[in-house]
């Protein structure tokens, strides 16, 4: 499992570890509503039990080296989840995904996170393309790629599946020529 990485003086990304899972499933249950408008997992995940099951999932999948997602710490506190979902090693190519805590919102911390991301990404683990995919009308979503020099690339027509609808994907990639630290 990967270190610790540093997205500023007050936020952390650390790899999630079991002791987690309470936390974790105090931030999903808090923000399950708002979760479940963009993501379709919060459905799946209704007991510390599932964030449990989930913690033991990545971390298998971290191992493996298919996926490294991180909890995002900031002034010491669980404020969300952010981190390499898919990692494609044939291609050196990987998709980042993220979430945080309302209480959070607008400051700066996600666009902070996927930023440290994108340096371990492409330094560490020598990826040569980043994707981020965002429900065409998820605004704040949208914006982080947008804010660190993505490319827009296209529409994934009904991608993904939400409680009550299918959403249309706004797919974002990111260059290793291209990247400015
Ligand atoms: C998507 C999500 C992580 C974005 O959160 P966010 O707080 O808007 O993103 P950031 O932490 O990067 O903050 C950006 C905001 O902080 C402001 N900001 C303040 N200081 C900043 C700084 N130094 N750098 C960048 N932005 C800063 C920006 O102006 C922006 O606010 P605005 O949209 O009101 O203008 C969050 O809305 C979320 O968890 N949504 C639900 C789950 C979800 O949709 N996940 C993504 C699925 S694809």
């Amino acid at each position: 499992m990967a270190e610790p990485v540093k997205a500023g003086r007050a936020l952390e990304l650390r790899p999630l570890r079991l002791r987690d899972a309470r936390a974790l499933f105090a931030l999903v249950d808090a923000n399950r509503n708002r979760l479940r408008r963009w993501l379709p997992w919060p459905e799946a995940n209704r007991s510390l039990q599932d964030s449990r099951a989930y913690i033991l999932r990545v971390r298998a999948q971290a191992k493996l080296g298919a996926a490294l997602p991180f909890g995002l710490w900031w002034k010491g506190s669980l404020v969300g989840v952010a981190g390499f979902v898919w990692i494609d090693p044939a291609n050196r190519s990987a998709a980042i995904g993220y979430w945080l805590t309302q209480d959070v919102e607008g400051r700066g911390l996600m666009t902070a996170a996927v930023s440290a991301l994108l340096r371990h990404g492409f330094r560490v683990l020598k990826l040569n393309r980043i994707e981020i995919r965002a429900g065409v009308r998820n605004r704040r979503s949208r914006a982080i790629p947008e804010r660190l020099g993505f490319r827009h690339e296209g529409t994934l027509r009904q991608a993904e599946r939400l409680a009550d609808r299918y959403v249309d994907h706004a797919v974002y990639g990111l260059l290793a020529g291209e990247w400015k630290p």
